[in-house]
């Protein structure tokens, strides 16, 4: 893979985040989604790839655009082809309350990059470089505390343990707190989660509970670029989501997933941009005739991280084109 279409990737994301961070805190879910998906089509037009979304916005039947098998680029004779996971906007809720923590991410690979995961849910631990290899989604939590606090050289009251907010984990909740362990709860957005794991001073060692699956398989290809770890099993809330996973390719539904398995390893990239302030990423901050939006770009095989604040003049281009 191209190692500038990295660098087109964000452009990509930026692209979604400046149109849905206008309607940051305007209450409308839905809308603040939609035109992020507009713009992030809109801006795959003009990038060099042969892509395939194989994580998206839904089956082709649910979604209009960025549907799971959509072909996106610009289809050159000589472009990659590529698999992509994305996610306009990851943290509609987030966007429409004005909260913390929400972005646009999209994460790229050569062909058979990505597990094809189902729209359903999936349990989750993730973990940054130092607890690589350490954790286990057959222990319970308090083992992999345990085994994780070892692998940091620190004792397990200063590991900080980031889960959403949902009535489902409250047993998971007690549990943590039993081991002394420090909670951060959070109303959404697992991804951003699971990558400040891995990132440095986010003050966050570990993510833990059910989230979405296809939110897994992106956060999976983020940790992949920064020496992360991370198990997934899904969880299908009924016979129907069970179903659509074998029809999508998962034999064993109870399988506990391997980071090497939800997203590969060797030539995986990732971008992100802020839509509203986070732990990570700024939000887009706009002033008069444009905005500046805050990204991370990351890749695997060089395990670079750069962060990208860009300046946009939308004189000269009045509808967020990238
Ligand atoms: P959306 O951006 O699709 O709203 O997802 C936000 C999110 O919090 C994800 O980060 C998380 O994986 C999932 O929703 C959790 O699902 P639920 O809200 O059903 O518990």
């Amino acid at each position: 893979m191209d190692r500038n279409l990295a660098l087109e990737a964000v452009r990509v994301t930026e692209a979604a985040a400046l149109a849905s961070a206008r309607l940051m805190g305007r209450g409308d879910e839905k809308l603040a989604d939609q035109v992020a998906v507009d713009a992030m089509r809109k801006a795959f037009n003009t990038v060099k790839i042969k892509g395939k979304v194989v994580i998206g916005e839904g089956e082709r039947d649910e979604a209009p655009m960025l549907y799971i098998g959509e072909e996106v680029g610009t289809a050159d004779r000589d472009a990659d082809e590529v698999d992509i996971a994305l996610d306009p906007l990851e943290g509609t809720t987030i966007t429409a309350n004005g909260g913390a923590n929400a972005i646009s991410v999209i994460a790229m690979g050569p062909k058979g990059s990505f597990l094809h995961a189902p729209d359903t849910y999936m349990e989750k631990i993730a973990v940054g470089p130092k607890a690589k290899g350490v954790i286990d989604l057959n222990k319970t939590p308090t083992e992999n505390l345990r085994a994780v606090a070892k692998a940091m050289n620190c004792y397990i009251e200063d590991l900080t343990v980031i889960i959403l907010n949902r009535p489902r984990h409250a047993e998971l909740i007690k549990e943590v707190r039993a081991c002394g362990v420090r909670i951060k709860l959070i109303p959404d957005g697992d991804v951003s989660a699971a990558i400040a794991t891995a990132i440095k001073d986010s003050g966050v060692d570990v993510l833990m509970g059910i989230g979405g699956a296809p939110e897994g398989v992106i956060a999976a290809a983020a940790l992949q670029c920064v020496g992360g770890d991370m198990q997934g099993r899904l969880k299908p809330r009924n016979e129907g989501e069970i179903e659509r996973a074998k029809k999508m390719g998962v034999k064993d539904i109870n399988k506990i997933f391997t980071i090497d398995e939800l997203a590969h390893k060797d030539n995986v990239m990732f971008a992100a941009t802020g839509v509203t302030d986070g732990d990570m990423l700024k939000g887009v901050r706009f002033f008069s005739g444009g905005a500046v939006t805050h990204s991370i770009v990351m890749r695997s095989k060089s395990r670079t991280i750069r962060f990208i604040e860009a300046e946009h003049h939308f004189i000269f281009k009045p509808n967020y084109d990238s």
